[in-house]
Formats: C-alpha cells, sequence, structure tokens
C-alpha cells in the first residue's frame, strides 16, 4: 500500500508497505538479474549498503536455476537470504532485449533462449506462473517493450495488445494467488504503460491500466534511445494520468540526474543497471562528477574515491589501491567499485528523501542535476 507523506511540486515523498517491509520512497531498486549482483556482491552486501528493494529478472531465473527449482528451494527470499521486497521484471522487456528471432502473437512470445537457442514460449500466463514460483514481492505484468522508433500504427495495436495481455496476468495471479500456488500469497501486480513517444498513446493507455486497479504502476519503454528531452515529456504527460494513491514506477532509468529528472515528475521508484556496470568499467559516481578510476592521474593519490561517501571501500581504500586493482585485474576492484556505486546511488535517494522532508528538494534538485551527471 501506498501513503503520500509529502510533496513538493510534482515530487513525491512516500511510503510503501508489503510483506517483506516498508519502502521508503523515491527509492532505487538494486538490480540482480540472476539472484546475485554483478561485480560479486550477496544480499548481505545490500543491506550494507542501505539498499531497499532488490530486482530480478523472470526470464533469466526461468531459464536457470528454473523457477520450480527455486519454489522447491523456498522461493528468491530463501534462496538469496535477502529479506526486503523483491520486484521480478515479467521477461517482456528481457525477452524483447535479448533474442533475435521473436515471433509475437495474441498468445505471447516465442524466441530463443539467449544461452544454448532452445525455443520458449512466454505470454501473460507463463510469466505470471514463473513470478508466483519465484514468490517475489512484486510482479511485473508481461508487456511488449516496443522499439523507439516504432511506426504509429504498431504502437497502437502493441498498446492495445499488452491491455489484453495485461487483464490475462491479473486474472492469473489471482488464480494462482487463490489456489495456493503462489509462493508468496501476497503478490502484488504492476501494471506498465507503454505507448512510445506519442503522447496519445501514452495516456489512452495509461487510463486504461489504471481502471484495472492494480498495486502499482509502472512507465516503461523509455530510455531505449529516444532523446532525453523526449523522455521526460513523456514522463510528465502519463504522470499526470497516474492514479495518485498508487505507487509509480520508472523502468530502467537511469544516471543520477535522470532520477532527479523522474522525481521532480512524480514518481517514486527507479531500476537501472548503470550503476553496477559503470563500476566494472571503473566509471565512478562521486558528489563531484563521475570519474574514471583507471586514469593515470590516480596513481599515488591516497584520498578515498569520494570523501563524502561512507561505503567499505571509501571508509577505507585510497584511489590509489583501488586504481591499482582494477590495473590489475583483481576481483576485488570491481566488487568495491560496484558496492561504491550502489551505495551512491541509494544515499543519492536517501538525499532527495531528506530534501523532499525538509522542503529543499527544489535547491537540491538544481544543485546536483547536471553535476552529478559530468565527467569530470
Ligand atoms: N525494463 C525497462 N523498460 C522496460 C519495459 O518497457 N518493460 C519491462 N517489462 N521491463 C523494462
Ligand atoms: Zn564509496
Amino acid at each position: 500500500m501506498y501513503k503520500l507523506l509529502k510533496n513538493e511540486g510534482s515530487a513525491r515523498r512516500g511510503e510503501f508497505s508489503t510483506v517483506h517491509g516498508t519502502v521508503q520512497t523515491p527509492a532505487f531498486m538494486n538490480v540482480a538479474t540472476a539472484a546475485a549482483i554483478k561485480g560479486g556482491l550477496s544480499a548481505f552486501d545490500l543491506k550494507a549498503n542501505d539498499c531497499q528493494v532488490m530486482l530480478c529478472n523472470t526470464y533469466h531465473l526461468h531459464l536457470r536455476p528454473g523457477d520450480k527449482n527455486v519454489a522447491r528451494l523456498g522461493g528468491l527470499h530463501k534462496f538469496t537470504r535477502w529479506d526486503g521486497p523483491i520486484l521480478t521484471d515479467s521477461g517482456g522487456f528481457q525477452v524483447f532485449s535479448l533474442s533475435k528471432l521473436r515471433k509475437i502473437t495474441e498468445e505471447g512470445v516465442t524466441f530463443n533462449s539467449h544461452l544454448d537457442g532452445h525455443r520458449i514460449f512466454m505470454g501473460p500466463e507463463e510469466s505470471m506462473q514463473i513470478q508466483a514460483n519465484l514468490g517475489s514481492t512484486i510482479a511485473m505484468a508481461f508487456d511488449e517493450c516496443m522499439e523507439n522508433p516504432a511506426e504509429y500504427q504498431y504502437a497502437k495495436a502493441s498498446c492495445d495488445r499488452t491491455v489484453r495481455w495485461l487483464k490475462r496476468c491479473k486474472a492469473e495471479l489471482s488464480r494462482l494467488k487463490g489456489e495456493g500456488l503462489a509462493v508468496n500469497p501476497h503478490q502484488l501486480l504492476f501494471g506498465i504503460n507503454q505507448g512510445c513517444c506519442y503522447d496519445d498513446l501514452r495516456v489512452g493507455h495509461m487510463q486504461e491500466i489504471a481502471a484495472l486497479d492494480l498495486d502499482g504502476y509502472a512507465i516503461g519503454g523509455l530510455a531505449v534511445g529516444e532523446p532525453k528531452e523526449e523522455m521526460y515529456r513523456v514522463i510528465s504527460v502519463v504522470e499526470e494520468h497516474m492514479p495518485k494513491d498508487k505507487i509509480r514506477y520508472l523502468m530502467g532509468v537511469g544516471t543520477p540526474g535522470n532520477i532527479l529528472e523522474g522525481v521532480r515528475r512524480g514518481v517514486d521508484l527507479f531500476d537501472c543497471v548503470m550503476p553496477s556496470r559503470n563500476a566494472r568499467h571503473g566509471h565512478l559516481n562521486t558528489w563531484k562528477g563521475i570519474i574514471n578510476i583507471k586514469n593515470a592521474k590516480y596513481e599515488l593519490d591516497e584520498q578515498p574515491l569520494d570523501e563524502a561517501c561512507s561505503c567499505e571501500c571509501c571508509r577505507n581504500f585510497s584511489r590509489a589501491y583501488l586504481r591499482h586493482l582494477f590495473k590489475a585485474d583483481e576481483m576485488l576492484g570491481m566488487r568495491l567499485a560496484v558496492m561504491h556505486n550502489l551505495h551512491f546511488y541509494n544515499n543519492l535517494m536517501l538525499r532527495i528523501r531528506e530534501a523532499l522532508d525538509n522542503g529543499t528538494f527544489d535547491a537540491f534538485y538544481r544543485r546536483y542535476v547536471n553535476l552529478l551527471d559530468t565527467r569530470i
């Protein structure tokens, strides 16, 4: 259940309560695609870095280790030892981003496994069955994330089908819960807004899914190559039609600047592979901008990576040591870097919440929106 605590303009400070605990929003969800954070972090590392929600993927876990095995092992919470909220993405996006030879029909999508190429079918019912086996806190609806740009007529037909798929998702999840087939009997369902960059499709689709009274609403199909001004415009256009009493999630976004823009437009939840992926390449977020730790200028730098950060890496090690670990391809380098970036993102959200609590979000936004995305 979402509770709005305070707002500043469209920006919202809230609380989202689930059976696995309450999430203070705005919040960032930390990506653990295959039930682990890439770079060698566990659920305990997430806890130590102020993470509130872990995000896993239906498609990856269906292929390996298999959702039925996860159910036999007691569900994702027991399997990973993460006791907070878990959101599972539906597979909709991964099917479209990872598989080239795919065939979409009214029933669902047939595609090739990215692991061994075997043909797999996934539709709304299959996605819900897999997510019910995983036992996540929040299941995402099975949607089509269209390519950008898409033809208007294609986008319109796709949106209509995504609404029909959403109704099937809702019916299937209640069947599974009713028959005692869901590992988490309190599993929530979020709908996903689509419509490319066509404002009328976005609004029409949002109105149709809002009428289905789901537990939360996501904006999908963004950060797929469109200019960021276009993304911000779509968020504002859709936001006006999102239920005020439900939590809102902007999927796959983004940089610290993108997140500040999203919060300013009324978004409560974010997720992105960016902090962990960038960290693995040595690109690290700091409160003064983005640094590349492999740069020669850090060879003898004894300062912490970010003096304003209290993560395990910044509390204990120098930039020179971290740079050396990267240069020597030591696994520790990646682990510390990923830990730092995730800590940074979770700390950014904490400071956004504090600013909203104090009524100083606008000043915070103006101070950091460009600075945090600048390479230094
Ligand atoms: N992750 C990022 N964008 C999307 C989207 O449009 N749909 C889904 N299911 N996941 C996403
Ligand atoms: Zn740090």
